[in-house]
């Protein structure tokens, strides 16, 4: 399958490490220009693009950028995408650490997702932000195994969350779908499903404890 992967960095890399591996087609791109990703694209096979191309015909797309440089992104870059293509966000909100105070999520209540959306002009699919990067590499396991770890995946478009999570069993992982994406409240960041590592029970009984309520600590 053709995937995008825009965001070159712990998450980026490593799925384009994983998904090369796994026989996927992949162009990666970051902000400095695919000269920078040689070693990347030595290492895996992907192909390095300028960020306009990453999205060119994939069925899949990663946006996997810090959030506050979301609205940095091309406009159009999800142009020339195939058709029903699933974008996937892996984006988290850390105003005090990176990102500074984002007013749409704050003041407006958007999750962090449909802000991203908003920005990018067409839906995601939130999966991977509460996975710790190194994870991907070292947390695989075949299906069934009494150790698979489970992810949450909030999207509003069932076709597309359908994709990702065949992607994601693909990759090793289990799934639990975490509802649409003015649910994926449910997932971010300080929530109890927020790094955990557990499978398909443990990951469902954590989502269904999560507080809308964002703490202190990460509002802007
Ligand atoms: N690290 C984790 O374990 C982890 C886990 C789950 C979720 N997340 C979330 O996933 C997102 C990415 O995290 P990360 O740790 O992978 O980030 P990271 O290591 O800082 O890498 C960010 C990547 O985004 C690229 N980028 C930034 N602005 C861009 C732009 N305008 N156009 C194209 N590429 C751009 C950077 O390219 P340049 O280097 O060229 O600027 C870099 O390759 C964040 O929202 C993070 O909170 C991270």
């Amino acid at each position: 399958m053709k995937i995008g992967i825009i965001g070159a960095g712990n998450i980026g890399g490593n799925l384009t490490r994983r998904l090369t591996a796994l026989g996927h087609d992949v162009f990666v791109a970051n902000s400095r220009g695919p000269h920078t990703l040689t070693e990347l694209a030595e290492e895996t096979g992907a192909t390095p693009v300028p960020v306009e191309e990453a999205a060119r015909g994939a069925e899949i797309v990663v946006v996997t950028v810090p959030l506050k440089r979301v609205p940095d992104l091309p406009s159009g870059v999800l142009d020339g995408a195939a058709d029903g293509v699933a974008v996937i966000d892996t984006g988290n909100y850390y105003p005090q650490q990176r990102d500074g105070r984002i007013a749409g999520i704050e003041d407006e209540g958007l999750t962090e997702s449909r802000w991203t959306e908003g920005h990018l002009g067409h839906p995601v699919v939130k999966a991977f932000n509460g996975t710790y990067a190194q994870d991907i590499l070292d947390r695989p396991r075949p299906a069934g195994a009494p150790d698979r770890m489970a992810l949450p995946v909030a999207g509003d478009d069932p076709a597309a969350k359908a994709k990702v999570r065949a992607l994601i069993d693909e990759l090793g992982f289990d799934t639990v779908d975490a509802g649409g994406i003015d649910d994926s409240w449910r997932q971010q960041l300080d929530t109890p499903v927020y790094g955990l590592r557990e499978g398909v029970d443990g990951v469902t009984k954590a989502l269904a404890e999560a507080s809308p309520e964002r703490p202190a600590a990460f509002r802007g």
